[in-house]
């Protein structure tokens, strides 16, 4: 039950506030730094074809999934299985959700605090006349040291939890309304700069060309495991957001334009980013080298990049704090509504959790990195524990209660709206819910944790 159950729930207005929030929790990281590279070595168009297939017949699934129970729930991740399955263990899904969103953050809010530093970097220009080893030194030393990461971190978090204490309506959908067009807008600048220099193409073709050589059973693995990370799945942020969507809105139209939205933004992330890593000769990687080493380097070495290197570390920032929006709105509708806080109460107690991990993953990267659970350091165990076991195991269970336990006809009215929409597909969706998903979710979480050896 709501803290003020005199009044109506706090809900989106608008259909594109719904999608631009809902894609700013998609879009993050995950599309920059990831998704591009992972794309271009294995198989380029190959990989992006068997991408596509999986984010439209399983992320939309399990998506429609999520927004089904959320919205026929009314509630927060936990309350909405205990409205639907009362009685029954079903909110331990909810459960692991709202762990890993503490665990995600921590660590993702690590790395948003970073963007923080790369765009003070970028606007005192402090990558020029910088070698790699320079800057690779840079970056090092940086995420090493014990207390500005850490500030910077902090600060990232106020950022995030002003938006949210704000609201549904006038915090997390006003900001994305503003913010998502704002990133795609930087996206289509940096692509402008990208393919226009000499030797773009080679970056294109990294990208798009396809080798269906390179496709082996890891790659299709890998293809699900990241949509299911890139769409925000398995964790109850899509059922909160689902919670907050009117019963006129179309859940089946949000699944498909939310999951093409993060598609895209991820291809066009590719398209600024590796044609100008091979303009420049250099060989492509993923993850923090690439956005804090490899483009710092481009950076310093392309014309205009002074202002190129300010507007890609602030679409990074624009980027995570959308999601790290969505992180927080898990944990605070949970404690706002099961646990009767205000929302205020409930941002400043979630935040200071999240602090404190966040601070404790930080110092893993330098003073505590010898501090070990199961050989990882603490980030690693973190993220390891959120995004390969509580992420496709919360999506199993998501599909599997939609699929089996909710009942055809609760879903089919979440899904039609009472029978006021067609929903052709629904028939399709089902199926995909009640019997591919499950199958395909249990493979990549078997090969995640290394029982299963999918090569
Ligand atoms: N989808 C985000 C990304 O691709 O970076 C990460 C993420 C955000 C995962 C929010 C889960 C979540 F609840």
């Amino acid at each position: 039950m709501a803290v003020n159950s005199n009044q109506p729930r706090d809900s989106f207005g608008s259909k594109f506030g719904i999608i631009a929030a809902a894609a700013g929790s998609a879009v993050g990281l995950g599309n920059i730094w990831k998704f591009p590279y992972e794309a271009g070595v294995n198989g380029g168009g190959a990989f992006l074809f068997i991408y596509l297939i999986f984010v439209l017949l399983i992320g939309v699934s399990v998506m429609v999934a999520e927004l089904t129970i959320g919205r026929a729930g009314q509630r927060n991740a936990i309350g909405s299985f205990k409205a639907l399955a009362p009685g029954k263990p079903w909110f331990l899904v909810g459960m692991m959700g709202i762990a890993a969103a503490f665990m995600i953050f921590a660590f993702y809010g690590a790395v948003a605090g970073w963007t923080l530093e790369y765009i003070y970097q970028s606007i005192r220009n402090g990558f020029a006349g910088k070698s790699p080893e320079d800057l690779s030194q840079m970056f090092t030393e940086f995420t090493t040291n014990p207390a500005r990461p850490i500030m910077w971190q902090t600060l990232f978090l106020i950022m995030t939890a002003g938006v949210v204490i704000a609201g549904v309506q006038k915090g997390i959908e006003k900001y994305s309304k503003i913010l998502m067009p704002l990133l795609l807008l930087i996206i289509l600048v940096l692509i402008v700069r990208s393919v226009t220099l000499s030797g773009a193409r080679e970056g294109i073709n990294f990208l798009f060309k396809p080798d269906f050589s390179k496709v082996t059973g890891h790659t299709i693995i890998s293809a699900l495991g990241q949509a299911f990370f890139s769409l925000s799945l398995g964790m109850g942020t899509i059922i909160t957001y689902g919670s907050y969507i009117k019963k006129k809105e179309n859940l089946l139209n949000t699944a498909v334009q939310v999951s093409l939205a993060d598609t895209l933004i991820a291809v066009l992330a590719g398209l600024a980013i590796f044609p100008a890593v091979f303009a420049f000769g250099i060989n492509p990687s993923e993850g923090p080298g690439l956005v804090f080493i490899t483009l710092p380097n481009i950076f310093q070495q392309m014309p205009g990049g002074y202002v190129f290197s300010l507007m890609f570390f602030i679409l990074l920032a624009i980027a995570a704090l959308t999601s790290t929006i969505s992180l927080l709105e898990v944990i605070v509708a949970y404690f706002s509504e099961e646990l009767k806080m205000s929302r205020k109460r409930a941002t400043l107690l979630a935040s200071s959790g999240i602090l404190f991990l966040g601070i404790l993953c930080s110092l893993s990267q330098g003073p505590i990195a010898g501090f070990k659970i199961f050989g990882l350091n603490i980030w690693d165990f973190l993220d390891f524990t959120s995004t390969k076991i509580i992420l496709p195991l919360g999506g199993l269970f998501i599909v599997i209660f939609v699929g089996f336990v909710l009942g055809r006809k609760r879903v089919t009215e979440e899904l039609n709206n009472e029978g006021t929409l067609k929903a052709r597909l629904l028939p399709v969706v089902m199926f995909l819910i009640r019997f591919v998903a499950p199958i395909a979710i249990a493979l990549v979480f078997l090969n995640m944790i290394g029982i299963l050896k999918i090569t």
